[in-house]
Parts: C-alpha cells; sequence; structure tokens
C-alpha cells in the first residue's frame, strides 16, 4: 500500500466550499437582515453544483460520475455489508456515500432554484423578480424549507457514513478529504491535482462574493441615521403605487400609510366615519373622499402587494375590520418584543409612529432590511 491522490484539488475545494456554504445558510435563516449573505451563498451552491457536474464528466478519476455511478439497490445492500462488517474497502465514493452525492446535488438544484423564485415573490428581490405573485411563490417557500431540512438530514446520514466508515476500515476519511491521499494498492488509477482549475475557482468564488456585496448591500440606509448594523438588502422590486391627494389629506397629522397595510372595508370604514377620525374631524368633501377610497380599494391589504399585506390579511377573520394597522393580529405579534419603555421612547412615542424604526415606512414597503429600533437615550443615574 502507497499513499496516493485519489482527491483533486477542485474535488476538495468544491467539497469544503459546500460545507461552508451550507453552515451558513442555515445560520442565517433567523432573520432578513441576513438575506443577502443567505442568498449569496444560495447562488454560490447552485455554481457549486454546476461546477461538480462539469467535473463530474470531465474531471480526474476518482471525481468522475463513472467511476461511482451505482444505484440504489447497490446503496443500499453495501450498507446492509457495513453493518455486517463485511463491507469491501472503496478508495473512491462507496456506493451508499455515491447515492447521497447524487440526493445532495439534487437537493440542492431543488432549494436553489425554490429560493430565488420565493425571494423573487416575498421580497420582490433577486432574477425572478415579478415572476409570479406573492401567492405563487408561497408554495415555492414550502419547497425551499422541505429540501433544505431533507438536505440537513442526508448530510446526517453522510456524516454517520463518514465516522462508521472510518471505523470500520480504519482510516480517516474526513482527513483525505482535506490532504485529498489516501493508501492505495499500487498499480490504483493516478490523479493530477488540477492546481490551476482550483486557482481558477477561488477566483470566481471570491470575485463574485466581493461582487455580490458590492451591489447588494445598501449603506445609503445605514448613512440615514450614522449606524451600521450589518449587512441588508437593497428593496429593488417595483415601487408600491403613489397618490399625491391621499399624501397630501392623510399626511398632515402622521405618515400617510400606505394603503397595503389595511383591507379595503378597513379604509371604507376610516372613510365613513371621517368626521370622527381619531378625535378629529377630516372635513372631506364627497369627491375627495370617493377619490380616496378608490386608490385605497385598489392598494389595499387584500391585494396582497406586499409581505405585509399578505400576512395581515391572513391574520384577520372576514368580520373584522380593524381602524387600526396597529390593532391586526398580525401587526401585535410582529411588535410584541418591543418593551414599553421603546414605545415612550422620545424618538417612537406612538405606536402609529411606523417611520421612527421603519426606514422604508413611506414607501409602505416595510421591509425587515430597512427596519431600526432607535437606541433609547440613557436616562441619568440618580447621584448616589
Ligand atoms: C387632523 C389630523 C389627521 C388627519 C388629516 C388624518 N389623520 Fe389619521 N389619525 C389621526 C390621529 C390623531 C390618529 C391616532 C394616532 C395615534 O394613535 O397615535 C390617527 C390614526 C390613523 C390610523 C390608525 C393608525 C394605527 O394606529 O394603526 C389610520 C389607519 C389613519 N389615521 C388613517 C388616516 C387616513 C387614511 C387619512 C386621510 C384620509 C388620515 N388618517 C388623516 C389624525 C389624522
Ligand atoms: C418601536 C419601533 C417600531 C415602530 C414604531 C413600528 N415598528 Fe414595525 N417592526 C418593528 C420591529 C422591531 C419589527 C421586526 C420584528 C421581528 O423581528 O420580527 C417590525 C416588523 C414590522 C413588520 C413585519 C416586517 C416583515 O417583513 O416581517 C411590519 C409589516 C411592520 N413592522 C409594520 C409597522 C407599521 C405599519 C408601523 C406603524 C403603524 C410599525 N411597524 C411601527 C419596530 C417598529
Amino acid at each position: 500500500m502507497q499513499p496516493t491522490l485519489v482527491w483533486d484539488l477542485p474535488t476538495r475545494l468544491f467539497h469544503w466550499t459546500l460545507v461552508l456554504s451550507f453552515v451558513g445558510a442555515w445560520l442565517t435563516t433567523g432573520s432578513d437582515r441576513w438575506l443577502a449573505v443567505h442568498v449569496f451563498l444560495g447562488y454560490l451552491m447552485l455554481g457549486l453544483i454546476g461546477f461538480r457536474v462539469l467535473w463530474g464528466v470531465l474531471g480526474t478519476h476518482y471525481a468522475r460520475f463513472t467511476s461511482f455511478w451505482y444505484g440504489p439497490l447497490t446503496a443500499l445492500a453495501y450498507m446492509r455489508r457495513v453493518f455486517n462488517r463485511t463491507a469491501e474497502r472503496h478508495v473512491g465514493h462507496n456506493p451508499t456515500g455515491s447515492l447521497a452525492i447524487y440526493i445532495l446535488l439534487l437537493l440542492i438544484l431543488v432549494a436553489g432554484v425554490s429560493g430565488i423564485f420565493t425571494l423573487g415573490g416575498e421580497e420582490q428581490q433577486g432574477a425572478f423578480t415579478g415572476v409570479m405573485s406573492l401567492l405563487q411563490s408561497r408554495t415555492f417557500k414550502k419547497f425551499h424549507e422541505i429540501s433544505a431540512n431533507l438536505m440537513l438530514l442526508v448530510v446526517t446520514g453522510h456524516l454517520a457514513g463518514v465516522i462508521v466508515e472510518s471505523f470500520v476500515h480504519n482510516e480517516n476519511l474526513a482527513r483525505s478529504m482535506v490532504t485529498g491521499t489516501k493508501l492505495t494498492e499500487p498499480g490504483a488509477p493516478t490523479v493530477i491535482p488540477r492546481r490551476g482549475i482550483a486557482a481558477l475557482m477561488l477566483v470566481l468564488i471570491l470575485g463574485s462574493g466581493g461582487w455580490w456585496f458590492y451591489y447588494a448591500i445598501d449603506t445609503k440606509l445605514d448613512q440615514a441615521r450614522g449606524e451600521n448594523e450589518g449587512p441588508h438588502v437593497k428593496f429593488i422590486g417595483t415601487p408600491l403605487a403613489d397618490n399625491p391627494q391621499w399624501r397630501s389629506e392623510c399626511g398632515s397629522c402622521h405618515l400617510p400609510y400606505h394603503p397595503n397595510l389595511l383591507p379595503s372595508r378597513s379604509w371604507k370604514a376610516l372613510l365613513a366615519g371621517q368626521a370622527q377620525h381619531f378625535g378629529s374631524d377630516l372635513a372631506l368633501d364627497a369627491a375627495t373622499s370617493a377619490a380616496l377610497l378608490e386608490y385605497a380599494k385598489t392598494n389595499s391589504a387584500d391585494k396582497l402587494v406586499t409581505e405585509a399585506s399578505y400576512k395581515i390579511t391572513r391574520s384577520l377573520k372576514p368580520a373584522d375590520t380593524p381602524l387600526r394597522i396597529t390593532e391586526t393580529p398580525y401587526w401585535v405579534k410582529k411588535h410584541r418584543n418591543i418593551t414599553p419603555a421603546q414605545w415612550q421612547s422620545d424618538a417612537v412615542k406612538s405606536k402609529a409612529n411606523c417611520a421612527a424604526c421603519h426606514l422604508d415606512a413611506d414607501e409602505g414597503t416595510f421591509l425587515d432590511a430597512a427596519m431600526r429600533i432607535p437606541a433609547i437615550a440613557a436616562t441619568p443615574k440618580a447621584s448616589q
């Protein structure tokens, strides 16, 4: 037995970049604040599997699909032999590991493409912006979540397989994916490192990362408040409908709340009750009132123009006609973690003062990426 190069450099680079992207993609699922990183890692994984498919045809011996083209039954039979401790050793991928590779490649494809559809529908961003409605993109979001969870399952199985195999054949499989070498019989197929191709891959990965973050991250939002709260995504979707009459009639006392935040029955009730509007008489004439209602109805929450309108509508019962956005169950749920001190701070004062925390409140988009809770001025401590 002699040490021989089995995994060429591009295969190893592919493997470990995929591992890091996978972990990173999971870590960035919690908040839209990290969406730019999450989306970049998704595109990167799609690029990586594109490369892997090419490399499966053009690459070196052990990287080629022909060297590990086993059916699912062979994979199961091999797994059984592993448990019976009669499994033969494979220098390249064993039949069970091969099955995991094919399933993972497929799952990444499904997760990546469904992710781009979700992004296009829900956030109005990315390559598929405007391709489908928010409601249609919800189906793809399901696919995205299911495929990501299945991936986690297959990865766990893969890790268990690596550990078991390493014990059964008394060799460190994880280390050989780092060094590339394994002990083989003399005369086993040889592999060329392919350093040039690996270097090209590295340049492409780093270059695309640089390009993505240069264009995707909006620093203007930070500059507006003189804060830096980490990466967030630019809004590049179609701007929501705007109306000068609405702005002038409804924007003098508070933010001219965008109609997508309440259903049309609420706008109808608000305008019908305009003479007793939260203690004020709006004194609108009939024509103005009708024009405002027309604008509100065509852009209301039931038209599902934004993620917020979809979720507000879904949180209401058909009979509910809230007169306040701040009384809709979705709004209440989204803001339940804000403390009384934060609501009462000088910068906020009222729940209805959306613009204090949402930099895009005026446009009506309410993206997480544009959300900030203003720092509460420290109350001076009583002297001791
Ligand atoms: C004369 C001042 C004034 C004008 C003009 C005005 N509002 Fe208001 N509006 C108020 C006050 C006061 C409140 C209560 C604010 C609070 O609770 O902090 C309010 C609250 C609201 C709320 C509820 C906000 C929440 O808590 O979710 C909506 C919706 C609303 N107004 C819509 C409109 C619309 C639509 C127009 C234009 C047709 C309009 N307002 C014009 C004074 C006004
Ligand atoms: C004190 C700050 C503050 C004020 C004022 C405020 N919000 Fe928010 N809002 C937040 C925070 C924080 C979140 C994010 C909660 C989370 O992490 O899920 C949020 C989330 C939201 C979301 C969900 C965004 C998404 O895509 O998940 C919507 C919609 C929203 N706010 C609308 C409003 C509207 C409309 C108003 C005014 C009537 C308002 N907010 C006033 C702090 C505020």
